[in-house]
């Protein structure tokens, strides 16, 4: 078969995006603990008469044991660390200002620009995949195609698939350079995850971070002999669960009643989501590493999606057939915490400049859906 240089789609650069606040376990804690003593003398003759359940602290130690998790990013710090608030603060911006998504993904979008040496006008389309978006329309994605200059002639918009949005934008852009829609393709995913985490919940208050991250798809004659990661193969797959869910949407105004109800931020069943994601994404990438015909022994290192250290390392483990060292499979969720479709991308962009021409590896992603992707990648040059 006749191989097209512009049809064949690579990862010619990624960017990255961190936020200026951090948030360390112990102040999350020490503002979460203070949020429950308060709530609890509050409520303490109810309490006593047994009508409203006590609330119960939260731990460092847990925190770091069941997740991995010691700090997180985040767009505002003051409101979260709030115990009256529990919520960042973002201001709402006049529409004609750039919107804080947007901006986001315009930094980390910049990033891979540079790198890659490419001018704005080169980028034929914008994808934003992300896990929420901050408003029905105009896509996000378009404000990022304008704000930062990309061809008037080409197309963005936004797509949603929690935290495997980036390695199905991924295939999405690969699509489009395959199929001659586009040579250049950004795909950003911008995550103010802390803006649909419920602070005041103690099983869940600690997971979630703040971040932007960007993956240039190209069409292989646009590298000439700059390094980039040839895309071996996509490979995506779903499977409905409501064990991580979100109900927040266009139709909460309907039912007034029940706006602000907990159910409108981010809730899941993590015990139930561990033992299920586990197995399938594990076989996801094991049938995809058949179809290809790679061995375990031909994978130089995984970039897993971060939402639990201990989940990437059974995923890990599976893959390889034995425990993944630190610099077979890095983390990020020490420092980043769960940054949902961002976490495989921000575990890439930190962690691939190491590996040489040849060298052969996994950026795979999973959460809510259920969904799962997987994109393995040869670094050429
Ligand atoms: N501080 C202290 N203890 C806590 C706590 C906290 N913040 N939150 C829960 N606990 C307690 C529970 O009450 C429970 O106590 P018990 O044994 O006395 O009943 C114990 O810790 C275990 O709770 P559990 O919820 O079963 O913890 P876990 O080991 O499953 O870890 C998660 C919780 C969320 C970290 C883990 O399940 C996970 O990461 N799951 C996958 C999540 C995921 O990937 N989601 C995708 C998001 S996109």
């Amino acid at each position: 078969m006749l191989v097209r240089a512009h049809y064949t789609p690579v990862i010619s650069a990624t960017g990255l995006y961190t936020p200026p606040h951090s948030i360390t376990n112990e102040e999350l804690v020490a503002s979460f603990n203070l949020y429950v003593e308060l709530y609890n003398a509050e409520h303490a003759g109810a309490i006593e008469a047994g009508e409203v359940l006590a609330l119960t602290p939260s731990s460092v130690e847990f925190i770091e044991k069941a997740s991995g998790i010691k700090a997180r990013f985040v767009v505002d710090k003051a409101g979260i660390l709030d115990p009256a608030i529990m919520a960042p603060r973002i201001p709402e911006r006049p529409n004609d200002e750039l919107s804080i998504l947007a901006e986001l993904a315009v930094r980390a979008a910049r990033q891979a620009l540079e790198q890659a040496g490419r001018d704005p006008a080169q980028v034929d389309a914008v994808i934003c995949a992300a896990s929420n978006m901050q408003r029905a329309y105009p896509a996000i994605a378009i404000e990022v195609q304008a704000a930062l200059g990309c061809n008037p002639e080409g197309f963005a918009f936004d797509m949603n698939v929690a935290c495997s949005s980036a390695t199905f934008g991924i295939q999405t852009a690969a699509d489009f350079v395959r199929a001659g829609h586009a040579s250049s393709v950004l795909v950003v995913n911008p995550e103010i995850c802390s803006g649909h985490l419920n602070f005041k919940d103690r099983d869940s208050h600690f997971i979630f971070g703040d971040v932007g991250t960007a993956v240039l798809i190209e069409a292989e004659d646009r590298v000439a002999n700059q390094p980039h990661w040839e895309i071996l193969g996509t490979k995506l797959k779903t499977q409905f669960s409501n064990n991580i869910r979100n109900n927040f949407g266009f139709l909460n105004h309907t039912a007034p009643e029940g706006i602000g109800a907990k159910d409108k931020l981010f809730v899941q069943e993590g015990r139930k989501v561990f033992k299920e994601v586990v197995p399938m994404v594990a076989a996801l990438i094991l049938e995809h590493m058949e179809s290809l015909g790679l061995e375990a022994t031909d994978l130089r290192r995984l970039w897993l999606h971060q939402a639990n250290a201990n989940m990437n390392r059974l995923i890990a483990g599976k893959v390889l057939s034995h425990e993944a060292s630190e610099d077979e499979s890095p983390t990020v969720l020490d420092t980043y915490a769960n940054t949902s479709s961002a976490g495989s991308i921000i575990a890439f962009h930190k962690n691939c400049d190491d590996l040489k021409s040849g060298d052969t590896g996994l950026i795979c992603s999973f959460g809510a859906g259920y969904s799962a992707g997987s994109v393995f990648v040869r670094k050429v040059g």
